[in-house]
């Protein structure tokens, strides 16, 4: 087979999205468009991937990584000059073209086999996709002679009769490299929108009478384009349905799929309880037989098996192993660590902090920048001062320490082994294994100090 090249079209404002954002970075189900689109693309194995970029170049650069090579096109003159842009590093070779649209995110890697396929079986020098939609407003038409595609109108272009064809182009193409950039050239402006029209190149080759051919999807929804908020969120609704449906079929159970909120990237295992109301989000992974309550919000963090997540938990860019139990109100910012069974409870936040096996902090706690040992039980209200103004300082809590209640541990410090801290202790000096530290001020009693208050407010009556 010949080699595939790939070129992505994604310089256009996207004007209808009403965005500082260049419509390609909008995001569905956790993944831009663009990446979406560039994924299917690798379905392809091309032996390259151009992408043409304009509004917005900076930003959409620095949001794709490497194996991209970038062109420019300045000014958006419309499809067929945004294709010209890939000219220099594409002309002089041989092969098949393949063109797809930034806006585009549903398109499969098996609807563009069988366009390549449709492509090469009909030796054609352009295959368009396209899609039989009932509601093909804002669609280029493709205008059929004989049962042979003869040109593609554009909406704003197209006639009455015209715009009650139902078959739409996708903006999905094969092109043979070979005369491609010439023909190109030929392609004006005499249309209500005066830009060089992509489609155009259907009409220009039937008259040059050369093959083109057309690969009709069955799924009518995947070409959906996007250009507006409203497209933007009816085609987000059909993604996170899919990804639903695939979680439950592989033995998750939703409470409510209505309300159940899974970037494409995440991963559930089976026998785990998902409420309404939770998000999912990134490259989060959760394993089997879990429980998540609503209103928690899990961001590219890994958990393991059986833990329990209780309602309103935030966790970002953490991990938690095995039998854990956290929440409700919980909230584990990033480069925490939950080891097997421990337990955090409520108004509890972590940040950089580590607890081993079986270590508990139950209630009202802030813990930053801290390594806690196994079974160390961290009592409410307990505080790590990290930061000193200037900089963040760790402490060190050790195995089977227990830390009384409303402590403030000023890093950095260090509670060895074994230590016990007396409840509403200020501690600031390392305390060594097995030692008992109470840092505040010794209680004192006055006996009868009550009744002669009261006698004193008498007699000044
Ligand atoms: C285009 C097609 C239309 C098709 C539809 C499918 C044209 C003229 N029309 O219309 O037949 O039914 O897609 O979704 O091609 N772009 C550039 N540079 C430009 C103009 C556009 O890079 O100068 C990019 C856009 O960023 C976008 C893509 O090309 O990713 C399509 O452009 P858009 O303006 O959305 O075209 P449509 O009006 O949707
Ligand atoms: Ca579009």
């Amino acid at each position: 087979m010949d080699d595939i090249h790939v070129v992505v079209l994604a310089a256009g404002k996207g004007t209808r999205m009403k965005s500082e954002t260049p419509k390609v970075l909008h995001r569905i189900g956790g993944l831009t468009l663009i990446e979406r689109v560039l994924r299917t693309a690798a379905g392809l194995s091309p032996a390259s991937i151009t992408l043409v970029v304009g509004h917005g170049a900076d930003q959409v650069r620095a949001a794709l990584g490497d194996g991209i090579q970038f062109v420019m096109q300045e000014e958006q003159l419309g499809t067929g000059h945004a294709l010209l842009q890939a000219r220099p590093l594409l002309e002089g070779k041989s092969g098949t073209l393949v063109l797809l649209s930034g806006d585009v995110p549903l398109l499969t890697a098996a609807t563009l086999r069988s366009l390549v396929e449709t492509h090469n079986a009909a030796a054609a020098a352009a295959t368009v996709v396209t899609a039989d939609l009932p509601r093909a407003f804002g669609y280029g038409r493709v205008v059929r002679t004989n049962g042979k595609i003869a040109r593609i109108v554009e909406e704003k272009d197209a006639s009455p009769s015209q715009r009650a064809i139902t078959e739409v182009n996708s903006g999905i193409y094969a092109f043979d490299l070979e005369p491609l950039f010439a023909a190109l050239d030929t392609i004006g402006t005499g249309n209500k929108q005066g830009e060089y029209y992509l489609p155009d190149l259907i009409a220009i080759y039937r008259k040059q009478k050369r093959t083109v051919a057309t690969w009709t999807v069955t799924q009518a929804q995947e070409i959906r384009g996007i250009n507006s908020r409203t497209e933007l969120a009816e085609v987000t609704a059909m993604v996170r349905q899919q990804k639903n449906e695939e979680l439950m079929a592989a033995g998750v159970t939703l409470i409510d799929p209505a309300t159940t909120y899974v970037d494409d990237d995440v991963v559930v295992g089976p026998d785990t309880v998902i409420h309404p109301c939770v998000f999912l989000e990134g490259g989060t992974k959760i394993g089997a037989a879990c429980e998540i309550h609503s209103g928690s919000r899990i961001t590219n963090a890994t958990i393991g098996d059986r833990v329990t997540i209780r309602n309103h938990t935030i966790i970002a860019d953490s991990v938690v192993m095995d039998g854990a139990r956290i929440g409700p109100f919980a909230h584990l910012r990033p480069g925490s660590e939950l080891g097997e069974d421990t337990h955090v409870g409520n108004f509890v936040e972590l940040k950089k902090t580590t607890m081993a096996k079986g270590a508990k902090a139950n209630h009202l706690a802030y813990l930053g920048d801290a390594v806690i040992g196994a079974r160390a039980n961290v009592g409410a209200g307990t505080i790590t001062c990290n930061y000193d103004g200037e900089q963040k300082h760790q402490t060190v809590i050790g195995n089977d320490v227990f830390v009384g209640s409303n402590s403030t541990l000023v890093a950095p410090v260090t509670l060895a082994d074994g230590s016990y801290i007396a409840a509403g202790s200020a501690i600031t000096m390392e305390v060594p294994s097995g030692a008992l530290a109470i840092g505040r001020s010794r209680q004192e009693i006055k006996p009868g100090w009550v009744a002669q208050k009261k006698s004193r407010v008498k007699s000044e009556k």
